[in-house]
């Protein structure tokens, strides 16, 4: 088990590149299983789940390679459909082969991914989406069995949530379907537009991405492409939290400023001056002490993000008078609320809303990072916080926060990474 030793109290000044973004980069590899031919997918971050996804690829028969910062992966020796259980336990969005893979070679055996720290994490729509498509959905002992035999056609599909699995995995089968699929009540995060972009530039027809409405014409086959992802919009924000926490100043490179219009809005209301000098930079000073956050409910984009909420209620743990924090989107998503405590936040939850009763100070204490965007806003905590804070369980953070606490010390922070003996303890996480 590894933890981040933190002094906490220094100011954060500096550059960050902002990396990939992860739940753009783990769709966009999965869909190279559909792609006959090479496709080279550029701007990957170095995670643990990209490496999962990538062993996934490995384990199907794609060649997969590392080529000048980018991933190569030609999926022309695809000979497996099924994909074990240890496989698919290491990462829950693994549930996105689902599409590829059926478009590829008209079935799919996988297990349900199931829960995580987050939640439930059911996969309902993705086999509607899938029925829609004619795909034919037996599961047995926690197995999925799909298959096509009729090859995929085009259908209508509405989701009852726009859920960002449920959008990609049926845009990719969609792709060479035969016929025209129309999907509503779509997904329209950034990441939805770039695998949109990804699979177009492997030769799809994907109209709408990023709107309610998708509509996909079905082509034979799709062949490699090379793509760049987009930046990480939540660890753009992160960085810009661990500033804003410290009363720092932080000039991000290679963002996108224009994915993060809710992030953004509520920090400009927290006190923060940002500056958008131009391209792909956003300048972000906090002159003294945060004021209280407007008020947060996490919604679908382009709302406010549910991955950013943690990270903003140490922001708000900091603040100068009370933020209500409301988690709409996934019901176990407060975990890193016990640990805030630990380190002094005052902090009521009553179901899905929490009443954060901003401190001047919080102080170092030891504490575990429950999910990987819960582990991040500890690292955002300890960095502000009096004294010296352990992080422990940061296997979590890694899944996300490429080289993490590397670019925290570029920014001035004292922080450590350390393996320690701990085992797992996860009773650390109760809400
Ligand atoms: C993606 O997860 C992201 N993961 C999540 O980021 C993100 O929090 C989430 O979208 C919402 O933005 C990746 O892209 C790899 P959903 P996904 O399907 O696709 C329910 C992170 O920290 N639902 O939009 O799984 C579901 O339980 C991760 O980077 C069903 O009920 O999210 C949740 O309550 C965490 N049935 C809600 O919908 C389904 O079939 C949104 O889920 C599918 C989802």
């Amino acid at each position: 088990m590894a933890s981040y030793l933190i002094q906490g109290g220094q100011r954060l000044e500096g550059e960050h590149r902002v990396q990939g973004a992860k739940n753009s980069a783990l769709p966009i590899l999965a869909a190279t299983v559909a792609a006959r031919g090479e496709c080279v997918v550029r701007g990957c971050p170095d995670l643990s789940d990209v490496r999962a996804t990538l062993a996934i690829l490995e384990y199907l028969g794609c060649a997969v390679k590392r080529e000048d910062g980018a991933i190569v992966v030609d999926s022309s020796t695809l000979q497996r459909c099924e994909i074990p259980e240890r496989l698919m336990r290491e990462m829950r969005s693994s549930i996105v082969f689902l599409g590829p893979l059926l478009s590829a070679a008209g079935r799919a055996g996988l297990s349900a991914p199931g829960g995580c720290e987050i939640g439930e994490r059911p996969i309902d729509m993705h086999l509607e989406a899938m029925r829609s498509l004619g795909v034919r959905v037996v599961e047995e002992g926690g197995r999925l069995r799909c298959d096509a035999r009729n090859g995929l056609k085009g259908g209508r599909c509405s989701l009852y949530f726009p859920s960002v699995g449920a959008t990609e995995n049926l845009m990719i089968a969609a792709s060479t379907a035969k016929g025209v699929t129309v999907l509503t009540n779509a997904a329209r995060e950034p990441e939805i537009i770039d695998l949109a972009a990804f699979l177009n530039a492997c030769g799809a027809k994907i109209h709408g991405a990023g709107e309610g409405t998708v509509v996909i014409e079905g082509v034979e086959r799709l062949h490699g492409a090379e793509h760049t992802v987009i930046p990480d919009r939540i660890t753009a924000a992160t960085f810009l939290c661990a500033a804003a926490a410290t009363g720092g100043e932080i000039l991000l490179r290679d963002a996108e400023p224009g994915h993060m219009d809710a992030m953004l809005c509520v920090l400009e209301q927290a006190g923060c001056r940002l500056r958008r000098p131009g391209g792909s930079q956003l300048h972000l000073r906090m002159p003294g002490r945060p004021r209280r956050l407007p008020t947060v409910r996490t919604m679908p984009y382009p709302g406010f993000p549910t991955d950013a909420q943690a990270v903003f209620m140490a922001l708000a743990a900091l603040a100068e008078g009370t933020s209500i924090i409301t988690e709409t989107i996934f019901e176990s998503r407060f975990r890193h609320v016990s640990q805030l405590r630990r380190m002094g936040a005052f902090i009521r939850v009553e179901g899905r809303v929490a009443v954060v009763e901003g401190r001047r100070f919080l102080q170092g204490a030891q504490v575990d990072a429950c999910d990987l965007r819960a582990g991040a806003a500890l690292v955002v905590a300890g960095l502000a916080a009096n004294g010296t804070t352990c992080v422990r369980q940061i296997r979590h953070v890694e899944r996300g926060c490429e080289h993490f606490e590397e670019d925290l010390r570029l920014l001035g922070a004292h922080i450590t990474r350390e393996e320690d003996d701990l085992g797992p303890t996860e009773e650390a996480c109760q809400t």
